[in-house]
């Protein structure tokens, strides 16, 4: 028997506010036509004043429990990833553990930028593989409102705030790819590009600081990277882009989503597609676009996914998973 870490229930949240490109034509130089044609971006949510990375996290997770008919009290453990902590610590995690009312158990941020809910949702596997855990709640939540220059016209338009969650359970399998769970996983890291995509804050600064992208040198990386990931993931569990039902890629740029398709020959009618709505969310990107491709009909069970996603470090990955 083999034993698989399956999704029990997924949930989002977006704040209330809606951010339309037309809004920035009114404090910096771009325009609604430059937004959409580069990055394929319409809309993005801002938290409101007050609302933390925590408060959107709290609500995602909710949700998602409630998509599994569980509470707080099934949950073995809370990975949050996270860029943009309430706090340098505690973990986000530990906020959502205790407003949820869980009082076992275990709770821990992971930071791997726009990759971390890839990266999480590796961890939380293993934690189930290796018995730590039997319910895992893996949530991507983030304000990357709050890091941005409103000065500085590359990065500005491009971020947005949510959150997304799922929870995740040890399910017995056959070993096969027919299996629900998650199937394979690929991460990757390379420090030496640390400075083409980062904040330029923290204990060395005193400041929470702004994120500084050379977006061109991002977007050549990740067109690269991606697909490279995913081949790679989907190799490890002994399938190919054919197997495929959908991509749910990281929601940074149309063009990059697009791109990535392309190489691995997907068309994009099996691409989950969320970024006009959501802008670039980091690491809450991918659990919003699973709920929302859900919520759309497009993610059904059984279906084969490949997750991807590219982003400061530079960190990426991908997971392939039968939802
Ligand atoms: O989540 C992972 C991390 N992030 C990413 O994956 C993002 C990766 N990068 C990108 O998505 C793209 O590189 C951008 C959307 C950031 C930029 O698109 P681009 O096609 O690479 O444009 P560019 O940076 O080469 O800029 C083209 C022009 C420049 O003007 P000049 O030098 O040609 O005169 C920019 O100054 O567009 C100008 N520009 C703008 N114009 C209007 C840059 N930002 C804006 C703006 N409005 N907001």
């Amino acid at each position: 028997m083999t034993i698989r870490a399956a999704v029990k229930g997924v949930g989002h949240y977006l704040p209330e506010r809606v951010v339309p490109n037309a809004e920035f034509e009114a404090i910096i130089d771009t325009s609604d036509e430059w937004i959409r044609s580069r990055s394929g971006i319409e809309r993005r949510h801002f938290a409101a004043e007050g609302q933390m990375t925590s408060d959107l996290a709290i609500r995602a997770a909710l949700a998602a429990l409630a998509d599994a008919g569980l509470g707080a009290e099934d949950i073995d453990a809370i990975i949050v990833a996270t860029s943009t902590p309430d706090l340098t610590f505690p973990a986000v995690a530990t906020m959502v553990q205790a407003a949820l009312g869980m009082t076992r158990g275990f709770a821990f941020d992971v930071q791997a930028v726009c990759a971390g809910f890839v990266f999480a949702l590796t961890n939380a596997n293993a934690l189930i593989l290796s018995g730590q855990a039997r319910r895992v709640l893996v949530i991507g939540a983030e304000t990357f409102s709050r890091l941005m220059n409103w000065k500085d016209r590359g990065t500005c338009v491009l971020f947005g705030d949510g959150a997304g969650a799922l929870v995740l359970e040890a399910v017995d399998g056959t070993g096969t790819t027919a299996d629900r769970g998650i199937l394979s996983a690929d991460l990757n890291s390379d420090g030496r590009f640390r400075d083409i995509l980062y904040v330029n804050g923290g204990t060395s600064t005193g400041t929470t600081g702004h994120l500084v992208m050379e977006g061109k040198e991002v977007f050549r990386h990740a067109i690269e990277k991606l697909a490279e990931t995913a081949h790679r993931a989907l190799d490890k569990a002994g399938l190919t882009p054919e197997d495929v039902d959908w991509i749910v890629p990281h929601q940074a740029n149309i063009r990059i989503i697009e791109g990535t398709a392309k190489r691995m020959q997907v068309p994009m009618d099996r691409v989950v597609v969320t970024v006009q709505d959501h802008g670039n969310t980091s690491a809450a990107s991918i659990p919003l676009a699973l709920s929302v491709g859900k919520a759309r009909g497009q993610i059904k069970p059984g279906d084969l996914l490949v997750t991807e996603a590219i982003g400061g470090g530079l960190a990426w990955g991908s997971v392939v998973l039968r939802w």
